[in-house]
């Protein structure tokens, strides 16, 4: 069933003039010639993504089904967008939320945006030296027991490094304390079709009431392509109101057929193509620890290989250029450990090279690696104060006692060190120096 691409291209079929947007008029060259034609508008039988009741609306009931929600919204603007959407839905303005420290850009941008003031949960020590911990059931506990008027409790799982909290223990506390549960999922789109064996059940099992999945990290869609998933009924009925006041009015048609694509991988295909790529990741993961890597201990994504390069003493620019030189681009080196994503659409090639990778690698010796940190900096200010206050750039050697107007992070996607409202004091500023972050944007 494809029920947005019969819609187009029948469309297509039609042979009209387009006297209509995107002004490429469907005709293009070279890489954009087969790729153009589909990129329409909301023309004549093809749907309208926020005003869905046609082939978008089939399309959305279709995933909905697949992932077990009360009802699944497209997104052709990321998880980003999602996490915008859930935040508003769940929080409104002005609130206080429970938030894991470890969130992403896009959740610290939605807070400034909507005047939501952040109570931080920390990680647990539980993932080995090398890699942040989960968040546990008995911190958000706690959290809520001390901020009752917190409107929701949002969180981050899996993260970056594939680690997984016990979102099922964390749902059950926020029950206790009436409030709902919002995911970001951005790397767990897949989880459903993960063999059963690992345990890695996506949010809405969980009895989250809403998550975000950026089906472009891990299942075969374009960059762009998102579910918004919704756990709680109560969420459905003004989900895509508030999904348009943050998204684009003219959502991409390719970006939304690539969701299309995806479902049908969903549907048929992913399944056997995860059980295919964990046992590979499985066997370098042995691999991997026979040769002196650190691991992520715990739950996590079986579909993701995350190598400490720290525990065997490389330091991250040559660890880099050490996995280039076998023909692999990861999806992300921090200091001390490499991320590489896998899936179904991954060749024997592609193993093969991290297999000779993995096998090739001797010990360096780096006296100094770098372990992940989070220091706990004071806040003074608002997130959206600080971020629409006068700002200015400055080395990290002078930011010593200023107020961060935004977070500053090792690098896209790191765990920031500062968030905008919070002084850098000594801890912070050694921190960022320890990630080799060079400039700091501070409230003037
Ligand atoms: C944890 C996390 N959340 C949210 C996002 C935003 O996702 P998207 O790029 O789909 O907008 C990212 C992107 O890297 C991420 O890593």
């Amino acid at each position: 069933m494809k029920p947005l691409q019969e819609a187009v291209g029948s469309y297509l079929a039609k042979g009209r003039a387009w006297f209509h947007m995107p002004g490429h008029k469907g005709r293009g060259d070279g890489a954009f010639a087969e790729i153009l034609p589909w990129d329409v508008t909301e023309v004549d039988g093809c749907d309208s993504l926020f005003h869905a009741d046609g082939p978008i609306d089939l399309l959305e009931q279709a995933f909905s089904r697949v992932y077990g929600t009360r009802r699944t919204l497209l997104c052709a603007g990321g998880a980003t967008l999602c996490i915008q959407t859930m935040l508003a839905l769940a929080c409104g303005t002005g609130r206080k939320l429970v938030i894991s420290r470890n969130i992403h850009r896009s959740a610290i941008n939605a807070c400034a945006l909507l005047g939501l003031e952040p109570v931080w949960v920390y990680p647990e020590q539980d993932a080995g030296d090398w890699f942040l911990g989960r968040y546990s059931p008995e911190a958000v506990g706690q959290a809520l027991a001390a901020h009752p008027d917190a409107a929701a409790v949002y969180l981050t799982s899996p993260d970056y490094f594939g680690v997984m909290s016990d979102l099922t223990g964390i749902a059950e506390a926020c029950r206790d304390y009436g409030v709902p549960l919002l995911a970001d999922n951005a790397h767990g789109a897949h989880l459903p079709f993960l063999p059963e064996q690992y345990g890695c059940l996506h949010p809405i099992a969980c009895g989250a009431a809403l998550c975000g999945d950026s089906l472009h990290k891990t299942m075969p869609a374009m960059t762009g392509a998102a579910l918004l998933q919704i756990g709680e009924e109560r969420f459905a009925g003004d989900a895509k109101r508030m999904m348009s006041m943050f998204g684009s009015t003219s959502p991409s048609y390719p970006i939304m057929l690539s969701c299309e694509r995806a479902l049908g991988y969903a549907q048929k295909g992913a399944k056997e193509g995860f059980a295919r790529t964990t046992t590979r990741l499985d066997a370098l993961r042995i691999l991997a620890q026979q040769h002196g890597f650190a691991l992520p201990q715990g739950v996590t994504d079986p579909a993701r290989l995350t190598l400490g390069f720290g525990a065997l003493g490389w330091p991250e620019q040559a660890f880099g250029d050490y996995i280039r030189a076998h023909g692999i681009e990861p999806e992300y080196i921090s200091g001390s450990a490499c991320v590489f994503l896998a899936n179904g659409m991954n060749s024997d090639e592609d193993f093969a090279r991290l297999e000779a990778a993995v096998r090739g690698i001797k010990p360096r010796g780096n006296p100094d690696p770098v372990r992940p940190v989070l220091p706990h900096p004071v806040r003074v200010m608002g997130v959206r104060e600080a971020a629409f206050a006068p700002q200015e750039q400055v080395p990290v050697g002078q930011a010593l006692g200023r107020v961060a107007a935004a977070e500053a992070s090792p690098c896209p996607p790191g765990i920031p060190v500062v968030m905008g409202g919070e002084r850098i004091g000594p801890a912070e500023l050694e921190s960022l120096r320890l990630y080799g972050v060079k400039t700091v944007n501070v409230v003037r």
